[in-house]
């Protein structure tokens, strides 16, 4: 076979790759409508559409740029548009898996392949060009006026040719494979989205244009002095007005700078100028170090604050606009986000561009993975064998060279998950020798011998911590995805000293996988402790479903093709379209680089930005008594990064339930934000007001009517009254004339996407639905109303099972409002038997309520988003209000949400419950929740279901990451508490 399309090697016919560059040559897009067709196998529609008579009336019209699998295609003579999307012709999504059977470098002639052509004019003056293609997936072959021009793979790399173009009329064609060698190359956990999907461009190129430049622009933190030298293919003039430079490429400047960092990224503008082009420069001075095994920008250490970023938009794929690269920077900044790893592929140029104005250190990560092989149990794995040696070059190039110029690239990382081999040996002497101001990192090859970084994915936090502190055990196993280090089966490792010098970046970590991920302050708490960490990219930045055709979004199990990846693509802190989820909220607190501790009688801020002073914010104060700002204020604290500062807190004023809130605001707007945003707050709750009684110990209260219990009567209907509250068969159904039922003995939830662990690892679901959980039966056994009030007992355990909750509920009547002390005690095999090989989690112990109507909640506690034991700290204390249905969060897939941890009261339906509660509200009960499976099948039920719980099971990372830790699970062990229930 020899076939381009299956070969090892990348291309034929392309241009030497260079930098990226905003110029002012002449330049022609054609992005636009394209004729299109589609055919079933490689060979495609012929050779007819080369011609320049080539009728296309019969084709389909085509979008450039898109994914023709995202896109409706309409037929060019008119007709009825079709989409493929939700079909398996349309996207599919695997995570591990290759598409194609293991046997490179062939792919299947079924393999359905796109025929464009684009007929388009060229001014006839238009000198010698460029054809650019800025990604097109996976592999295309190109023809200008019937002449080829040559092939490329390497999707999300760019490839030029020079293009012959004639005045006048001219004729592109293209066509573009689906799957190809380059397929074995790109196996990153995402949709195969086929297609043209980034620019097209002709490109002028007169006589003297430059081909390519390399900006080197380094600061001494010493001096303060930067150094500049451009080097250029051709001769040319660098300026730089505000600086007063204008020099010959290749003459070295140095004078006094502002250095650029994430925090202050300053950008010095000018031009690099030839005699036929003019070059846009944007120089940001800056040097990274690798200094005591630390890494460090301009001297100073650097933590990243980040997050691991796939371009995604529900509609049109990896195809982005301006707008939605710009959304996305600034919902980064506003999240306190620093940092950015363009996961798993070079991003589109123009994100760069903005990182570089914005202000994110990135990661820039080529495109090759070859995760797939792990199915040949790694025989044949591309970077270990010599002929795939020119493909992998190939794209370590393309990426080095396109990217070379932008500031905010402080890492270079060589691939994503392709094992080893001996190509990174090679890939890594080529960045050194083209550009050594970057370290290098290579995650997945556990001698870490071309890295600049040691790293492993999802770690336990025991293990980060392990180390930070250097403590590793000497093995060459790793401590991925939670696993602990093996120390018994470890080999002497000759890398051993080496790796422990090395700076630990944290490539993937806290998994935000449907509701979650717990615990990202625990790990910032620990990053922050450590000189070796540098800082960590949390999985990941956006969901990827696309829109289905029965509205929502797509996973991949809602498509009929295997292999797919399930729910794997729905793993973001965004939803697919961009709206914040409320992990956003708890990751800014986690990243917050200004800490900001209250006391009642001091005010701690410190600053852990790499650099900047808190010259850019102001301190806010407020005092607030329940819903109601008693007494605010604001001062100026200048604190030096690394550095802390003091005031004392403003006193507290009179009043319940009060909180003194301090924020740290943006002084004046800021691109990616406007005045008065909040950088950092800190609390300090006044817990006031009576203690809840407890109930008496002894019974020794005297038979009948006792006012302080209130009177329980047995009426002739078998309902019995305490109080407001009206019982039926042992349960409340009213208070005060509110309809207020329930309630059962809650223990279950409707199990996240970490409740399902991964490859049968920490599958706390599999096992509820093994032991019963999700159908358990809750009985009422005894009825005992007395002088104190009334007690009911029951017991809740599910069918085939002996092991079962006992539980009591004492009711009493207290100052007008009803009383309820509930205890529960386990009984019977909970824990591993002949017959269930588990100890049996629970996720919450608590009551599950039902209410007539309730349209919305006012509660003072964490809000007013979601709060679970393990991410809690990015909700502030106060009094909130939100409708029920705002309390819902749309997970795609349903599941547990929605709670709402340490509640002190809560007003819902008319009804005013007080204690120290976890609540959640919906108008599903937990049940339905579980059964559906896509969030459109959720219906009202007609009432609102309450859940008031003594607790919850944290959320965690375990759909990739380690267990929940063992803190935020829920001790199974005899518990007793108390809530008071009265109408508002
Ligand atoms: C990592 C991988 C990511 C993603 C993640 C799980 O191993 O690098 O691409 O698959 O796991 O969502």
């Amino acid at each position: 076979m020899s076939d381009y399309w299956q070969s090892f090697a990348p291309g034929e016919g392309r241009r030497a790759p260079r930098a990226d560059a905003v110029t002012d040559a002449r330049t022609i897009s054609l992005n636009g409508t394209w004729a299109f067709r589609l055919s079933p196998t490689a060979a495609g529609t012929g050779e007819a559409f080369l011609s320049d008579d080539f009728d296309a009336a019969g084709w389909d019209s085509m979008r450039v740029p898109s994914h023709w699998v995202l896109e409706e295609f309409t037929p060019l003579a008119g007709g009825a548009a079709r989409s493929m999307r939700g079909t398996a012709e349309g996207p599919l999504y695997t995570n591990t898996a290759y598409p194609i059977p293991i046997d490179p470098p062939y792919v299947q002639r079924e393999n359905p392949t796109g025929d464009y052509r684009l007929e388009f004019d060229v001014p006839a003056d238009f000198g010698d060009a460029v054809l650019r293609f800025q990604g097109v997936d996976s592999c295309a072959k190109v023809w200008l006026n019937g002449v080829e021009l040559g092939w490329s793979t390497g999707s999300r790399l760019p490839f030029e040719f020079d293009a012959p173009v004639r005045p006048g009329r001219n004729v592109l064609a293209v066509r573009v494979h689906r799957f190809s060698a380059g397929t074995y190359l790109e196996d990153q956990d995402m949709w195969w989205l086929p297609g043209i999907f980034r620019d097209v461009e002709l490109i002028e190129r007169p006589e003297a244009s430059i081909d390519d430049h390399f900006v080197h622009a380094d600061y001494d933190h010493v001096t303060g002095v930067g150094t500049l030298r451009v080097d250029a293919t051709c001769a040319a003039v660098v300026e730089i007005p505000e600086l007063g430079i204008r020099i010959p490429a290749g003459d070295t400047w140095s004078g006094s700078v502002d250095p650029w960092s994430a925090e202050s990224p300053r950008l010095y503008r000018g031009t690099l100028r030839s005699a036929g082009e003019a070059i846009s420069l944007a120089v940001g001075f800056r040097r990274v170090s690798i200094d005591d095994g630390v890494f460090r920008v301009n001297g100073r250490p650097v933590k990243l604050r980040g997050v691991n970023r796939h371009e995604h938009d529900a509609d049109r794929g990896r195809t982005l606009s301006l707008d939605d690269m710009r959304r996305d920077i600034e919902l980064m900044k506003r999240a306190n986000v620093d940092a950015v790893r363009t996961a798993h592929y070079p991003p589109h140029p123009d994100f760069l561009r903005l990182c570089d104005e914005y202000g994110l250190w990135v990661l820039l990560e080529n495109d090759l993975e070859t995760h797939g092989f792990i199915y040949s149990g790694w025989e044949g794995n591309p970077p270990a064998v010599p002929e795939w040696r020119d493909a992998i070059m190939d794209r370590m190039r393309r990426t080095l060279e396109r990217d070379k110029n932008h500031p905010s690239i402080v890492i270079w990382s060589m691939a994503n998950e392709s094992m080893t081999g001996d190509a990174f040996a090679e890939l890594r002497a080529y960045i050194d020798e083209r550009d050594g101001s970057r370290p290098v990192i290579y995650e997945r090859d556990p001698s870490y011998r071309d890295s600049d970084f040691y790293s492993v994915m999802y770690p336990s936090l025991e293990v980060l911590d392990q180390i930070g502190r250097h403590e590793e055990p000497a093995s060459r196993k790793v401590g991925m995805h939670g696993m602990e280090f093996d120390a018994a089966s470890s080999e002497p490792d000759p890398f051993d000293e080496r790796r422990r010098g090395l700076p630990f970046l944290l490539i993937e970590y806290a998994h935000a996988m449907g509701n979650g991920p717990g615990s990202l302050s625990d790990y910032w708490e620990i990053m922050a402790r450590h000189d070796r960490i540098c800082g960590g990219f949390v999985w990941e930045w956006i969901d990827h479903g696309f829109r289905g055709p029965e509205g929502g979004f797509l996973h991949g199990s809602d498509i009929d093709y295997e292999p797919n990846g399930g729910r794997f693509n729905l793993d973001g802190l965004l939803f697919s379209d961009r709206t914040p989820s409320p992990a956003v909220r708890e990751l800014a607190k986690a990243y917050a680089p200004i800490g900001i501790s209250v006391t009642s009688s001091v005010i701690t801020v410190t600053n852990t930005r790499h650099s900047r002073p808190t010259d850019d914010v102001v301190f806010e104060w407020r005092w607030t008594s329940g819903a109601t700002v008693v007494a605010s204020g604001a001062f100026d604290l200048l604190v030096d990064a690394g550095s802390s500062g003091v005031v004392d807190a403003p006193a507290a004023p009179a009043g319940d339930d009060l909180v003194l809130t301090v924020s740290a605001v943006l002084a004046a707007d800021e691109v990616w934000a406007p005045a008065g945003h909040v950088v950092a707050w800190g609390q300090f709750v006044v817990v006031g007001g009576p203690e809840l009684r407890s109930w008496p110990q002894t019974a020794d209260r005297a038979a009948g009517v006792d006012p302080q219990f209130g009177t329980v009567s047995a009426g002739t209907d078998h309902r019995i009254r305490l109080g407001d509250a009206l019982f039926e068969g042992g349960r409340l159904v009213s208070l005060g004339g509110i309809d207020i039922a329930g309630p059962v003995l809650d223990l279950h939830r409707a199990p996240t996407e970490n409740d399902h662990g991964q490859g049968g690892n920490n599958n706390l679901a599999r096992m509820w639905q093994q032991v019963g959980q999700n159908r358990l039966i809750d009985t009422v056994m005894s009825i005992d109303p007395g002088p104190d009030g009334l007690v009911v007992r029951g017991r809740t355990g599910a069918a085939t099972r002996n092991h079962a909750a006992e539980w009591e509920m004492r009711w009493r009547w207290v100052d007008a409002a009803l009383e309820l002390t509930t205890t529960v005690d386990f009984v019977g095999p909970w824990g591993d038997t002949p017959y269930q090989h588990h100890d049996v989690w629970i996720p919450r112990i608590g009551l599950l309520f039902s209410l007539g109507s309730a349209d919305e909640a006012t509660w003072f506690g964490h809000g007013p988003d979601e709060t679970y034991a393990d991410s809690r700290m990015g909700s502030q204390v106060g009094v909130w209000t939100r409708t029920v249905d705002d309390m819902q969060t749309p997970h795609e897939v349903p599941q547990e949400n929605g709670n709402h941890v340490d509640t002190r009261w809560l007003e819902i339906g008319g009804i005013r419950i007080d204690g120290g509660f976890d609540f959640t509200a919906r108008r599903w009960t937990p049940l339905d929740l579980e059964r559906a499976a896509h969030l459109r099948e959720l219906r009202d039920s007609g009432r609102v279901w309450l859940n008031i719980d003594h607790a919850q099971m944290g959320i965690g990372s375990a759909s990739v990451g380690p267990a929940l830790p063992e803190k935020y699970r829920v001790p199974r062990e005899r518990t007793s508490w108390t809530v008071r229930l009265r109408a508002a």
